[in-house]
């Protein structure tokens, strides 16, 4: 159902490689509430993915941009401008990457190249994000930042690896430029800590499919979906949420909050009496 929430609002959506992808999901949720955007990712992913067909749907351009590259985030913050016929309303980062996690490195024989990769991909390029933004001043007040956390920033989940600390400093980068974007520009910047979502990034962590019937059964309401997250989205890009900022908003169905619950004890007590 659409609300006309998102109507005249402008932005950008970094990150929809498929339509698992959570980035993908809330394009459609913002194109029904009536919002215009710029879609981009990576020149690789626009041979890996089927980023066009989402184009197409959603009466989109498409402008390729490596996020961990400032020329090609300042290129694309000023054509989106143009495109767009105006300042931002919302920009969407939803991206990341871990190079050891990809190659199975475990956390304690890290390769620190890739480390450094992996952090420019999943944190930096939130920062350079931002700060492209802010120095072309190319939001309006009252807009929008967003981008995805896991909770593994806050609680230990040894195979979530490398991408644990990569999270912990993107929710940092989101208070500490939040501040700024706030006080300066009146805009709010969070991020949203996400359930476990079977997507091509979510998929390769190690154990993913322990991973996410877990959380579903540690969670009063069960795992939050893709469209889950697409919806909070949309309502933080609203504005009904303008004085909302510098938050790690968890959308998680409860699991944060968690000791233990009836169905994991059970499981638990199980595989003992075996
Ligand atoms: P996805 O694989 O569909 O999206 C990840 C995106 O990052 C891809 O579109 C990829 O092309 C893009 N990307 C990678 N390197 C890039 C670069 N250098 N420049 C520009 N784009 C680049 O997976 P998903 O799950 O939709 O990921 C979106 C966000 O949600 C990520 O931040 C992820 O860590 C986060 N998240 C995912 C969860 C999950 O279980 N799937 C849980 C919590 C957070």
């Amino acid at each position: 159902m659409s609300y006309n929430l998102l109507k005249g609002k402008k932005g950008i959506i970094f990150g929809a490689l498929d339509e698992n992808s959570i980035a993908w999901k809330t394009a459609e949720r913002i194109h029904e509430e009536g919002g215009e955007f710029v879609l981009t990712n990576a020149p690789i992913a626009m041979r890996m993915g089927n980023i066009k067909e989402l184009a197409e749907k959603t009466g989109a351009e498409i402008i390729p941009a490596d996020a961990t590259s400032v020329e090609d985030l300042d290129n694309l913050v000023e054509k989106a401008m143009e495109i767009l016929g105006g300042k931002l309303d919302f920009v969407l980062h939803s991206i990341g990457m871990s190079v050891n996690v990809r190659k199975g490195n475990h956390y304690t024989e890290m390769n620190y190249d890739y480390t450094t990769k992996g952090w420019d991909v999943s944190a930096v390029s939130f920062h350079k994000t931002m700060q492209s933004l802010y120095k072309k001043d190319a939001m309006n007040e009252w807009g929008s930042i967003m981008a995805l956390s896991y909770i593994a920033a806050q609680k230990v989940f040894p195979d979530y690896n490398d991408m644990a600390d990569n999270k912990a400093y993107l929710e940092s980068i989101a208070r500490s430029f939040g501040y700024f974007f706030g006080k300066e520009k009146k805009v709010r910047v969070n991020t949203i800590s996400q359930s476990p979502t079977p997507t091509t990034a979510g998929q390769g962590v190690k154990g993913f499919d322990g991973f996410i019937a877990y959380a579903d059964e540690m969670s009063p309401l069960g795992n939050a979906t893709g469209m889950d997250c697409a919806n909070y989205i949309v309502t933080l890009f609203s504005d009904l949420t303008k004085r909302v900022t510098l938050q790690n908003l968890y959308n998680d169905g409860g699991f944060s909050n968690m000791g233990v619950s009836q169905q994991v004890m059970e499981a638990f007590v199980k595989g003992q009496e075996k």
